[in-house]
């Protein structure tokens, strides 16, 4: 590659894993045009900001962090900017002529664009806006990629977009219709990464357990974790995100029989009326999801679930907002992400009538936040004593403390004696449940009521 080699990239990213695993394959982009990465933008001759606009909040932090290129390019005239991500595709254009310091718009469908579009600024000066979408998944196509949150871990995409359009959300329209990526690639991808150390994947989707109704016409997402647990090599397999409509028994039955395939799943609720679920266009009532997990936990014993609740939908009333919390207090979540209903362009919650005040969302979300993080401390409490299998993720920062993730994606952080190395599967023994992580040591201890260990819930 010509033209900006021995130059310095820095990647700012906002939101969701999936933008994380976005920023890491651009990464992988910039260093094959022979850039380096430095760790702030003052040093940064390539700045792309990988932008999230789920909620409001978000995309204020992107507008603050572009504040700050006028600075940037003072300084360094040489310094080219882009902005990635869901602002980028949904302000297109929009956003060259309201950030004059900016030199292009990349869309969610042409990260793998971004080395040429560098390169064509440096040699022309264009300012660029490529944000059509693709009608394949060719902007997955990117070479197995590998610097995930540790070197054992990786993400892997399996499918882009979602066709679902819940009235709250901006996601089908800045990434695009649900498109599954063709398996046979999702197991070489995986397989080369296996071969690369990898040993835990965290197969990507904003609706994972859709995966194939779009090359098939049927759901076959438990078929590809039978697939993927027969790769030598791959110990743990995550996924996420799952819709509870496309939840079904053979995914249970995947999970619980699947010796790689962890016992978490991550279903969001979002809310517990009926009434709400049905403005939402979520799809499913109440009562069905609670089946759900009432089979998912019969199924695989143990397992935890995750879930996210939005508070202050449009027409949500006090007895809506109460029947969250009965799910909450029933179903009881090993953790859940809480967000207050959040205006987004393009979606039809926007402007629906009996938007709820700020300040009642505030309330509810702080209830939410109160129950949720008792149920957690309970679970995590009642952890002590108990064995689980970790796999090593890495050493705190300037430390010796090893930590890693349970099977059902809790933290745990070892004492620093323990004789561990990145990447080994240990079995530990929990010796304090902390407010979002536990502590625990390979040493046997005794547990103050029942003996040497338990086995996990
Ligand atoms: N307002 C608040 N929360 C939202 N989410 C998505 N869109 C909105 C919105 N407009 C939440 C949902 C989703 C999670 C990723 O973000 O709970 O599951
Ligand atoms: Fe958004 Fe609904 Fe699709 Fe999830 S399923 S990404 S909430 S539209």
């Amino acid at each position: 590659m010509h033209g900006v080699t021995d130059e310095t990239y820095y990647i700012e990213t906002y939101g969701c894993q999936m933008n994380d695993h976005d920023s890491e394959k651009m990464a992988e982009l910039l260093e094959g045009l022979g850039l380096t990465a430095v760790s702030s933008e003052e040093e940064a001759e390539v700045i792309v900001i990988n932008t999230c606009s789920i909620r409001e909040k978000a995309e204020h932090k992107v507008y603050s962090a572009l504040g700050k290129l006028k600075s940037l390019k003072a300084r360094n005239p040489r310094v080219v900017a882009v902005v990635a991500g869901c602002v980028a595709q949904q302000e297109k254009d929009k956003l060259l002529k309201r950030v004059s310091q900016l030199d292009a718009v990349l869309g969610t469908h042409r990260i793998s664009e971004l080395p040429e579009l560098v390169q064509r600024i440096r040699t022309t000066g264009e300012r660029l806006c490529v944000t059509d979408f693709r009608t394949n998944t060719e902007s997955l196509h990117i070479p197995a990629p590998h610097r995930g949150r540790c070197a054992v871990c990786s993400f892997v995409t399996i499918m882009q977009g979602c066709s679902n359009f819940c009235a709250y959300c901006v996601v089908p329209h800045t990434r695009g219709p649900e498109q599954s990526r063709p398996a046979d690639e999702i197991l070489r991808e995986v397989r080369a990464l296996v071969d690369k150390g990898v040993k835990e994947v965290t197969l990507l989707g904003q609706n994972v357990n859709a995966y194939g109704k779009d090359l098939v016409g049927k759901n076959i997402f438990p078929e590809l974790l039978r697939r993927l647990d027969r790769i030598d090599g791959l110990e743990r397999i995550r996924f996420t995100t799952s819709h509870p409509r496309d939840f079904h028994e053979d995914l249970a039955l995947a999970m619980g029989n699947l010796e790689s395939v962890c016992e978490h799943i991550h279903l969001p609720l979002q809310s517990g009326s009926n009434n709400v679920l049905s403005a939402m266009r979520r799809g499913y009532a109440s009562e069905a999801y609670l089946e759900k997990i009432a089979l998912l936990r019969e199924r695989v014993p143990g397992t935890a679930v995750t879930a996210d609740i939005i508070v202050g939908f449009p027409g949500e009333t006090d007895e809506d907002f109460e029947m969250t919390i009965s799910a909450l207090e029933t179903i009881r979540y090993d953790q859940i992400f809480s967000f207050k209903f959040s205006r987004r362009p393009g979606t039809a919650a926007r402007r629906l009538p009996d938007q709820v005040p700020d300040e009642v969302k505030v309330e509810r979300l702080a209830r939410v936040h109160a129950i949720q993080e008792a149920i957690t401390r309970e679970y995590h409490e009642a952890a002590r004593g108990t064995e689980e299998e970790i796999l090593i993720e890495g050493f705190r920062p300037g430390t010796s403390q090893p930590f890693g993730r349970t099977r059902t994606n809790k933290i745990v952080n070892l004492d620093s004696g323990n004789n561990v190395r990145q990447g080994d599967i240990v079995p530990v023994w929990i010796t304090r449940g902390l407010k979002h992580s536990l502590m625990g040591t390979t040493q046997v201890v005794e547990s103050a009521n029942e003996g040497p260990c338990r086995r996990p819930r």
